[in-house]
């Protein structure tokens, strides 16, 4: 027991010691204009990749934390700042599509009409892998996941970097994506020494993930570009990774990410869905009301249309209201949702209370999102 002690202790000791070290860099941000891409700018950032150090960058879906993807040491240093999973692939980021060739053994037909149609774009893909490309990057996996972002300020970096970008969303591991330089800021100071600053982000969510190693083409993360899009695209069904709802608890994700607790806010946060809007907002009313009289701080996310129905609470301090875009526009809820989720942690409630949207589009990656933050908690509007 006494040693077991000891250990422990040791062990704590040890961890503190190595949180120091990758928490003793300054960080620096530097705001870059799309419109006007400094030279200089990239060329710093490209020299710290070629260094094995690690940079965020924008890209159109969220914040990525790059490294040069074919330098395992650089790769390793990605897990650490992120305190990730090891067995958790990063996937590469090229600028020019001839990049492709030199780090998957076969681009099958229907990924390059893919490309073709979706890249520059919240598209990633995962081929069978080269060995220039090493397993630090992929997680050890034989496969690699590949994509190309739309975003100026992304693509000269690659560029300048080399040409191929390992880097996962620029968060702590287990925080939603940074859609903001900001939360790149708090996950990241300390820990990295530069962050490209290209304001908000266009999108919100992570790109859409296409499996082509598999016996039928397969989506393993919903995103902006959604199954039927793709469908139209490669003239056959694409599969869904069963694990993406997360339907039954013994599903394996072929996107070891998946599996993962993600996007996870620090108060509990359930998800109110109903037969119709009225019904849904109505239903929030009734559990805001039970949670103030407990005594509860609690968080409201809706969209702007639902405002008024919580006008009765809006002089009450345990009440805050977020706003997550506008009803029937998913693409405005995509874009909200990581920063309200954020926002709320700066808030200290203890309960937040979401509307639900309909899975269908670009809705599936929301609600595919906001259901895991939830850790799948769903209320239904009880019958009457
Ligand atoms: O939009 C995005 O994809 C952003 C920006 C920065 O590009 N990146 C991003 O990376 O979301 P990350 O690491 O947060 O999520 C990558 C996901 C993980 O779930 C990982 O398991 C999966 O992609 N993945 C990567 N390579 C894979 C592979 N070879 N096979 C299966 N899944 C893979
Ligand atoms: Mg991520």
């Amino acid at each position: 027991m006494c040693r077991n002690f000891e250990l422990l202790y040791f062990l704590n000791l040890v961890k503190l010691w190595k949180d120091d070290i990758i928490k003793d860099m300054n960080t620096e941000i530097i705001k870059m204009d799309e419109g006007a891409i400094r030279k200089e700018d990239i060329q710093k950032a490209g020299e710290l990749i070629k260094a094995g150090e690690l940079v965020a960058f924008p890209t159109e879906t969220v914040y990525g934390l790059g490294a040069d993807a074919l330098n395992k040491d650089a790769s390793r240093k990605i897990y650490t700042a992120k305190g990730r999973p090891s067995d958790n692939p990063l996937i590469v980021h090229i600028a020019e599509i001839s990049a492709l060739e030199k780090i998957v053994t076969e681009v099958p037909e229907e990924a390059r009409r893919l490309a073709e149609a979706f890249w520059p774009g919240p598209l990633t893909m995962c081929f069978y892998k080269k060995n220039i490309v090493p397993d630090e990057t992929t997680g050890g996996l034989a496969t690699v996941g590949v994509r190309m972002p739309n975003h100026p300020v992304a693509l000269a970096f690659i560029k300048g970097a080399g040409g191929y970008i390992a880097a996962p969303s620029a968060n702590t591991s287990g925080r939603p994506s940074p859609t903001l330089a900001s939360h790149v800021y708090e996950d990241m100071n300390g820990r990295i020494p530069l962050i490209l600053d290209g304001g908000a982000v266009g999108i919100g969510i992570e790109s859409t993930i296409v499996d082509f190693t598999g016996d039928v083409i397969s989506i393993l993360r919903p995103g902006f570009i959604t199954k039927e899009m793709i469908e139209e695209v490669v003239e056959q069904e694409v599969q869904i990774d069963p694990a993406v709802n997360g339907v039954s608890a013994d599903s394996r994700p072929k996107a070891p990410g998946m599996k993962y607790r993600h996007y996870a806010p620090k108060a509990e946060l359930a998800i109110v869905e109903g037969h119709s809007h009225k019904a849904v907002v109505e239903y929030m009313v009734t559990l805001c009301q039970k949670a103030l009289e407990e005594g509860k701080r609690c968080g409201i996310m809706v969209t702007e249309e639902h405002f008024g129905a919580f006008r009765e609470f809006e002089e009450r301090k345990e009440f805050v209201l977020k706003n997550l875009g506008h009803e029937d526009d998913e693409a405005s809820v995509a874009r909200a949702l990581y920063r309200v989720l954020r926002d709320f942690d700066e808030e200290q409630v203890d309960v937040i209370y979401s509307e639900g949207f309909v899975q269908d589009g670009v809705g599936q990656a929301v609600m595919n999102r906001l259901i895991r933050a939830a850790g799948h908690r769903i209320l239904s509007v009880p019958e009457e």
